[in-house]
């Protein structure tokens, strides 16, 4: 998939990140703003002719959306509002839950961000990404161990493909990891990584990568209910 535009909502942390990696995919960007004049500094530093300043509602008209907002500051207020612009989009959630200081999410274990958005937006496809990239591991994503993942979950497999295509050429690895469900865990993953790196000396770049080896003969029939 090349050469397509992407709306990044917000002109933050993560979405001058995730706009220079849309960039080095070949893709181009509509950077929205609650203020366009600071959309229109930002593209200026990161591609005049390729990414476009505008407001949210311009960035959200896209046929990819990414919310770079924290819910605490409001983004679900913010997409509420524009639940009819997103109609037939495919948002690209990047949102954790964290409370103010970081210490905890503000929603219960029951409940997902990726979930109560894909309930806020029922005529939008929610796909969750780069919930557990911390924004410093974006310069450098590399590890000793290896690339960080980016655990990429839908309830629409084709969606979920899509996203994953959007982001065919970047150093992280991308991996399927199932139903939109998973992002209860995936969502705290990125909570228990802030917590074992401060406890083990390794904040801010820190990262999650699953390890494993192909399966041996008569394995693949047992587990195959778990992924159904
Ligand atoms: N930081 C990370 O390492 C990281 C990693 C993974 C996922 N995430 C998720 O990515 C999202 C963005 O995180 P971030 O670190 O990029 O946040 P950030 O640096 O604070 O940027 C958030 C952007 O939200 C917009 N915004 C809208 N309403 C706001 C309000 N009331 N107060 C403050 N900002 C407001 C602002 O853009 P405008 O003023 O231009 O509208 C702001 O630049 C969050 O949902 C977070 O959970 C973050």
């Amino acid at each position: 998939m090349s050469g397509i535009e992407v709306g990044i909502l917000g002109t933050g942390r993560m979405s001058v990140r995730l706009a220079s990696e849309l960039l080095s995919n070949g893709h181009d960007v509509v950077l929205g703003s609650r203020d366009v004049a600071r959309a229109k500094r930002v593209a200026q530093l990161l591609n005049p002719d390729r990414v476009r300043p505008g407001s949210y509602a311009e960035a959200a008209s896209s046929r990819f959306v990414i919310p770079a907002i924290f819910m605490r500051d409001g983004a679900f207020d913010l997409l509420s509002a524009l639940r009819t612009r997103l109609a037939g989009a495919t948002v690209i959630d990047i949102l954790n839950p964290f409370n103010a200081d970081y210490s905890d999410f503000i929603l219960p274990w029951s409940k997902s961000a990726s979930e109560e958005l894909q309930r806020l937006l029922p005529q939008s496809t929610v796909v969750g990404a780069f919930k557990n990239v911390f924004w410093e591991t974006f310069e450098n994503p590399d590890f000793a161990e290896g690339h960080s993942d980016v655990y990429v979950i839908s309830d629409d497999a084709v969606a979920k493909r899509e996203v994953m295509a959007l982001f065919a050429k970047s150093p992280f690895r991308l991996v399927d990891a199932g139903r939109l469900s998973n992002a209860r865990t995936i969502e705290r993953m990125t909570l228990l990584a802030a917590e074992l790196g401060a406890r083990h000396g390794f904040l801010p770049r820190v990262g999650w990568r699953f390890l494993g080896e192909p399966w041996k003969a008569g394995i693949k029939d047992k587990f195959a209910h778990v992924i159904a």
